[in-house]
C-alpha cells in the first residue's frame, strides 16, 4: 500500500483533536498503569490542563467535520451527513457531551452522574480506532500510521489500567 504525503486541512484537523483527546486520557491511564510517572511534572500539567484540552479536541473536531462536510458539498443540516461516518457521528457526541460539563457546575448539579458521564471518554477510544482505520482504509496519508499507533498504546494503555483496578477491587472484596 503507498502512502499519500499530501495531507488535507480536514484531516490535518482530525489529526490534532485526536492528540488533544488522547492527551486528556495519558494522565491518569499512565499514573495507574505506571506509577513512576505519579510524580511527574508532564502529568501534573496536562492534569491541569485536562478540561481546556478536551474542549479544545471537540472544536477542533467540529472544524474537522465542517471541512469534510464542505469538501463533500453536503449539508450540515440534513441527518444523512451523519451517516458519512456512524463512528464520527458517535465520538463527536461524546467529546460534546464531555465539553459542555467540564466546569465545576456540571460537576455540582451532576454529582454522582458525572463521573459516569465521563466515563464515555474511554468508549470514545474504540470508535475512533474504527473510525480512522474504515475512514482511511486504502489511502493512508503520513498521519495515518502514527494515528492508529498512538491509538493501539492508549488502547492497551486503557486496558493495563482496567486490569489493574478490577485486581485492587479483587483483592479488597477478598479481604473483607
Ligand atoms: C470526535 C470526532 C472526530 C474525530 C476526533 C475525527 C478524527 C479523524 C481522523 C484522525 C481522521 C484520519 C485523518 C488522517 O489520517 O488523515 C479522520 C478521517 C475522516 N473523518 Fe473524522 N473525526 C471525527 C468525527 C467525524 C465525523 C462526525 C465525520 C462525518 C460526519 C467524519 C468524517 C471523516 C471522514 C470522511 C474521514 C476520511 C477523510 C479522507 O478520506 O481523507 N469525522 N477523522
Amino acid at each position: 500500500m503507498s502512502i499519500d504525503s499530501s495531507i488535507s486541512p480536514a484531516n490535518f484537523l482530525g489529526f490534532l483533536s485526536l492528540l488533544a483527546y488522547i492527551l486528556t486520557l495519558l494522565p491518569s491511564s499512565l499514573r495507574i498503569g505506571f506509577p513512576v510517572f505519579k510524580k511527574a511534572k508532564f502529568i501534573a500539567n496536562l492534569l491541569k490542563y485536562r478540561r481546556q484540552l478536551g474542549i479544545l479536541a471537540f472544536l477542533v473536531a467540529l472544524v474537522h467535520v465542517v471541512l469534510i462536510v464542505i469538501k463533500r458539498n453536503v449539508d450540515l443540516f440534513d441527518l444523512q451527513t451523519y451517516s458519512i461516518s456512524v463512528e464520527g457521528t458517535a465520538s463527536l457526541i461524546i467529546f460534546a457531551l464531555l465539553a459542555f460539563t467540564s466546569n465545576d457546575w456540571s460537576v455540582k448539579k451532576l454529582k454522582k452522574n458525572w463521573r459516569r458521564l465521563h466515563q464515555l471518554t474511554y468508549t470514545a477510544i474504540f470508535f475512533l480506532f474504527w473510525h480512522i482505520q474504515e475512514k482511511m482504509s486504502g489511502h493512508w496519508n503520513l498521519l495515518t500510521p502514527v494515528e492508529l499507533i498512538c491509538m493501539t498504546a492508549i488502547i492497551a494503555l486503557f486496558l493495563k489500567r482496567r486490569w489493574i483496578e478490577y485486581q485492587k477491587q479483587y483483592y479488597q472484596q477478598a479481604k473483607k
